[in-house]
């Protein structure tokens, strides 16, 4: 078999994945590696209808019957499992079939669209008051000051996270979702685990509390689902609280810090956005298909097929670039130019299909929030440093800082 050069946890990827994926798409557009023991897909067209294909999952577990999967999860080697295994099994991401539309469907009711619009005005008055204190210090990291801190705040508040605890969330899902990179050490290893434990005992308490005293948060609600037909056990109620910690603002945060990088290489997209501030919505989506700040996503191969001419057998594994995807030129035109206005805009930042992200109307709502405020409140915003440096990943992609200064 012809090798294939792809080496993403190497710096230069980090710095600019692009060309790499464009060579790629052209001339390897599915290939096995060796080295991470999966085929990875390129091409949108090929990835879209991946994720529609029911031969595919995250998990292989479904396959099981109800019966095998509860004595599974009933068995003692299930309970020894180390916390992050045990929990990652049964988040709404890793499960599929009847057990993924059950959780889907009772989260759904907190994160729809129109109960997500009712978040607007607490959303700008955290933003407004962030900002009061940013701006008149002229200069920031737009990360770590700015754009990290609304989205944690606001799904704590949503689930109903106490205050004081808030400040141990960002280095728990930091900590967690550096095991969805494949280059994790055994310390990586060791770090989640220990911020894994920690966090279900947090979330355990709460919930015991709610059940006694519910309030008007995500934890009641979901722990007044355990005593319903369809409801969650805890082990999915813990689970499903740190899938929405980890996804609420790891992503919001990287996809912030992409889109504000790329405005600033552009700075003829960034002075058309300040002329035309309605252009905000296009905008964001345009931020999340330039530069996606999630890349590769995983599936498991439940049978055997072929696809394209490559053969697929039973439980092998399956990576879905969307970064490369969102840059495809069978699909959007000029894929590599930064155009706020482009339309339509179907990019996969999202995903699609069974999986396609929960959390997609709150996190938009919070990127539109955060760009509209800071634009409206200053002038001349220019980097602090010459070349902001990307972290290496294939899962994750986003900036290690982005030292910001301006003018009022
Ligand atoms: C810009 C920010 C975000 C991006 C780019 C993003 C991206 C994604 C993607 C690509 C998936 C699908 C993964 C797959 O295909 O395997 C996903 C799933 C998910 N996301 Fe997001 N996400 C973001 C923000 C959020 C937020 C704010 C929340 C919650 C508050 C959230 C909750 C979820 C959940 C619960 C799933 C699992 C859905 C399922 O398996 O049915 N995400 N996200």
């Amino acid at each position: 078999m012809q090798e294939v050069e792809f080496e993403p946890y190497d710096q230069g990827f980090a710095a600019n994945p692009y060309p790499t994926y464009a060579r790629l798409r052209r001339e390897q557009p599915i290939f096995y590696s060796k080295e991470f023991g999966l085929t990875f897909f390129f091409r949108y067209r090929d990835i879209y209808r991946l994720l529609a294909d029911k031969r595919l999952g995250r998990t292989m577990d479904h396959l099981l019957s109800a019966e095998a999967l509860r004595q599974k999860h009933a068995s003692p080697e299930w309970s020894e499992l180390p916390n992050y295994s045990r929990y990652v099994r049964v988040n709404l991401l890793e499960s599929e079939g009847e057990d993924h539309a059950r959780v889907r469907r009772l989260l759904s009711q907190s994160l729809q669209p129109k109960r997500v619009m009712m978040l607007t005005e607490r959303i700008t008055t955290i933003r407004d008051e962030l900002l009061s204190t940013l701006i008149p210090a002229q200069h920031m990291d737009f990360l770590a000051e700015y754009a990290e801190v609304l989205p944690v705040q606001l799904i704590s508040e949503l689930l109903g996270w106490p205050d004081e605890d808030r400040h141990r969330l960002r280095p728990w899902s930091s900590a967690i979702v550096r095991l969805y990179e494949k280059n994790h050490s055994a310390e990586d290893r060791r770090k989640a685990e220990t911020a894994t434990a920690e966090f279900a005992v947090m979330i355990n308490e709460l919930a015991n509390q709610r059940k006694l005293d519910p309030c008007e948060d995500l934890i009641s609600a979901l722990v007044a689902s355990e005593d319903s037909a369809g409801g969650l056990d805890r082990d999915e109620l813990i689970a499903t609280c740190m899938l929405l910690l980890n996804a609420g603002h790891e992503a919001t945060v990287n996809a912030a810090g992409n889109g504000m990088l790329a405005l600033l290489r552009h700075p003829q997209q960034m002075a058309l956005l300040r002329e035309r501030p309605d252009l905000i919505e296009s905008a964001v989506d345009e931020m999340l298909r330039y530069d996606s700040p999630l890349h590769m996503f995983h599936r498991y191969v439940l049978e055997d097929f072929e696809f394209e001419g490559h053969s697929f057998k039973q439980g092998d594994t399956i990576g879905l670039l969307y970064g490369a995807a969102n840059r495809d030129p069978d699909i959007f035109d000029l894929p590599d130019s930064f155009n706020i206005q482009r339309k339509p805009n179907r990019h996969l930042a999202f995903g699609a299909a069974t999986h396609f992200c929960l959390g997609a109307p709150l996190a938009k709502l919070e990127l539109r929030a955060l760009f509209s405020g800071l634009l409206a409140r200053t002038r001349d915003i220019e980097l602090e440093t010459v070349a902001p440096e990307y972290h290496t990943g294939l899962v994750f992609r986003g900036l290690k800082e982005l030292p910001l200064r301006w003018r009022t």
